[in-house]
């Protein structure tokens, strides 16, 4: 049996990337899926190749005003959703020019980081709760960071968004329990995934394949992550195989948090 059959998603920054990915996952397992996004042509190209299951929808995840508006229309057109996935999230390497490390950073490129990553993700419960709690059985899922759980110097924004993204997923996921919706909530936390998020960090040609083995070389499997490796884990909170899974954190990095750097070992 199809493991998402007749179940509707919601995927934001669904356009590209991890979210493209779990919107062809999704829809390979038998679900409707909206995908959001502000990038309204890559969007709209990438619900096309997706097939008659899937239909784009222009939201910028940090106006409240715009989830009123799309939460209202998926609602006319739906009597509940099944699946919300809040995936929009941004760096800020590209979208600010200001350093981004926690000694020189400006305020109005932390919120704007903030922005997208936090309120977007808390916009998105908030807004999820009134489409799913009508749901038989339901899930939000968070993608949050490695970041998350690690410092990053140089993404002091970033690691800081990520890290509330982690903490409020389970608020969500205990409130969800006490209010006895149906609804679950988890946060995935990717690491080194290669998506187009990269190609700033990455360079071009020859650079960028270099580049590519010098990130790999600090990852204990050896190799980046595909967009395909995080969908499939949202894919399993998504579904009823996941029913007893709330609050949890499933990291899909290729061991990176598994271990750490002066680890001790003995001198040959
Ligand atoms: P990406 O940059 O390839 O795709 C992100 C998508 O979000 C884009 O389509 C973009 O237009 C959209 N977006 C940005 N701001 C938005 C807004 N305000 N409203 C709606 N959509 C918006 O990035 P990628 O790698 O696919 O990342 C997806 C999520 O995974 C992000 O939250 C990211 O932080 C997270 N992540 C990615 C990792 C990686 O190595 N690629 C590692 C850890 C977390």
């Amino acid at each position: 049996m199809s493991r998402l059959q007749d179940k509707v998603a919601l995927i934001t920054g669904g356009a590209q990337g991890i979210g493209l990915a779990t919107a062809q996952a999704f829809v390979d397992a038998g679900a409707r899926v909206y995908i959001a996004d502000i990038e309204d042509d890559i969007g709209r190209k990438a619900a096309e190749m997706l097939g008659t299951n899937a239909e784009y929808l222009s939201l910028d995840v940090g106006e409240e005003t715009q989830w009123k508006e799309t939460t209202a229309l998926l609602l006319q057109k739906h009597e509940c959703l099944d699946i919300v996935v809040n995936n929009a999230g941004i760096t800020g390497f590209t979208e600010t020019s200001t350093p981004q490390d926690p000694e020189h950073f400006e305020l109005a490129a932390w919120h704007s980081v903030h922005k997208t990553n936090l309120d977007g993700v808390s916009l998105g419960c908030k807004y999820a709760i009134a489409m799913l709690k009508n749901a038989k059985s339901a899930s939000i899922v968070n993608i949050s960071s490695r970041s998350g759980m690690v410092g990053i110097p140089g993404a002091a924004a970033y690691a800081s968004s990520k890290a509330a993204v982690r903490n409020h997923s389970k608020t969500v996921a205990l409130y969800c329990a006490q209010q006895g919706y149906p609804i679950r909530c988890n946060s995935v936390h990717p690491g080194a995934i290669l998506t187009p998020m990269w190609n700033a960090m990455l360079g071009e040609g020859e650079q960028r394949k270099a580049a590519i083995d010098m990130v790999a070389q600090d990852i204990p499997l050896q190799t980046m992550g595909t967009p395909e490796d995080v969908a499939y884990a949202v894919l399993y909170l998504a579904s009823d195989e996941a029913k007893y899974v709330t609050g949890i954190e499933l990291t899909v990095d290729g061991g990176i948090l598994a271990g750490a750097t002066a680890a001790p070992k003995k001198s040959s």
